[in-house]
């Protein structure tokens, strides 16, 4: 069955000093059983460090990116077995800000997506509507084909190293959540989406992660939600405290 989890997403934040620092804060007030899985993705140069210190945890650290070639002449990037090299076997792929900033395209997304799997990791597959598609009411079609045209080419037991996360990109960093109504609506949707192409089965074991200006004092009436099985945490993951009481939330 599928697992409750809460990702925190640092994005470019946090020098190496300052990831040792946020990561012993976490240790520190991490007490017993964890609530949910916990992962954390920090830069890629804090990846081994952050990688080394908390492999005596339950906490999995996981990359924000990867490219989708094997290794060659491409300047500044990152490939999945430089990733396994130093440890890390998750990978966040198709967050929005790669998409808006980055161009990267369903269709990129598509290859990462196998290229990552190829290499046994898994995956946080990204996704989510501009507020300009949600005021048109395009925001269930606009998300399927996201969907679609980067996760519904897999077979169906590649879908046991996916973990989806709705993140409509009004919510991010905006401070503006969507209300656990409109999250459940959009999860069932994904839910039922996944269910008619691979299955009920597929489809009941998927973690499908909401993100978007998830704090402290919202979590847990998101996270109360049937379809929403955790969190992708930006903002709020950068204070142990935080993170830890939205992994609480539980
Ligand atoms: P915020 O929690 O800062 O809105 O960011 C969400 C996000 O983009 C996580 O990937």
């Amino acid at each position: 069955m599928r697992k409750n989890i809460v990702a925190g997403n640092w994005k470019m934040n946090n020098d190496l000093a300052q990831t040792q620092e946020l990561i012993a804060d976490l240790k520190k007030q991490m007490s017993g059983e964890p609530a949910a899985t916990i992962m954390v993705a920090p830069t890629y140069t804090n990846l081994y460090p952050a990688f080394e210190a908390l492999k005596d945890t339950p906490v999995i650290v996981a990359a924000q990116n990867m490219h989708q070639e094997d290794n060659g002449a491409f300047t500044g990037e990152i490939s999945a077995a430089m990733l396994k090299s130093v440890g890390v076997e998750t990978v966040i792929l198709g967050h929005s800000e790669r998409r808006a900033q980055f161009n990267e395209t369903n269709e990129l997304l598509a290859k990462k997506v196998d290229v990552a799997l190829e290499n046994d990791m898994t995956v946080i597959f990204c996704f989510g509507e501009e507020l300009e598609d949600r005021k048109a009411d395009k925001h269930f079609d606009l998300v399927e084909r996201q969907l679609k045209e980067s996760l519904y080419h897999l077979p169906k037991e590649s879908w046991k190293s996916i973990i989806l996360a709705y993140e409509p990109v009004w919510a991010i960093g905006t401070g503006e959540t969507a209300s656990p109504e409109q999250a459940q609506e959009m999860h069932a949707f994904i839910r039922k989406s996944v269910a008619d192409k691979f299955g009920s089965d597929v489809a009941d074991g998927v973690s499908i992660l909401y993100g978007g200006s998830c704090k402290p004092g919202n979590a847990k009436e998101i996270f109360a939600n049937e379809d929403v099985d955790g969190g992708l945490i930006g903002g709020a993951s950068l204070k142990a405290e935080d993170f830890l009481a939205i992994v609480n939330s539980f």
